[in-house]
């Protein structure tokens, strides 16, 4: 059974009320919710987790290595600033699905640069929480074929 760690960053606790013409109306639980059910149709154990620190994304990618097959990641802010997440996508050398709920290139500037981009097998924006959806998707194809359907 596949394994995927998603990971959500900072203020992405507070969907449903922030900014809804960006993010829509679900709660980051209602996302939690309908990936945990999609995951289940699919044979993939997930686990979902949410942090506001930099520093606590860094450590559950690297607790990730031998643990998780794969990573589907949306930073948040962190995104398009962190250097240290990027280092340690590329330390553990997961394959890595990126997801935000919005179009970032339609959006301000300083949102057109991931620093995840780069390692990412996939980068989905804009369709919101089907994103992630999409996201577990792919990761599960990708990893039967390259596991052998194991
Ligand atoms: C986001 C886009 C980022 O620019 C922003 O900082 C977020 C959410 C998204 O899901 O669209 O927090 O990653």
């Amino acid at each position: 059974m596949p394994k995927i760690l998603v990971l959500n960053g900072p203020n992405l606790n507070m969907l449903g009320t922030r900014e809804p013409a960006h993010y829509g109306h679900a709660r980051l639980a209602d996302i939690v919710a309908g990936i945990e059910a999609r995951a289940k149709e699919l044979g993939a154990a997930i686990d979902c987790r949410q942090s506001n620190h930099e520093g606590e994304l860094v450590t559950w990618i690297q607790q990730a290595l031998g643990q998780a097959d794969a990573l589907i990641i949306n930073a948040g802010a962190y995104t398009h600033t962190s250097v240290a997440i990027h280092d340690a996508i590329r330390a553990v050398g997961l394959p890595t699905w990126e997801v935000h709920l919005s179009n970032i290139y339609r959006r301000e500037a300083f949102r057109h640069h991931s620093y995840i981009s780069p390692l990412a097998e996939g980068v989905i924006c804009g369709f919101g929480a089907a994103g992630y959806i999409a996201a577990l998707e792919a990761a599960v194809t990708a990893l039967s074929t390259s596991q052998g359907n194991k």
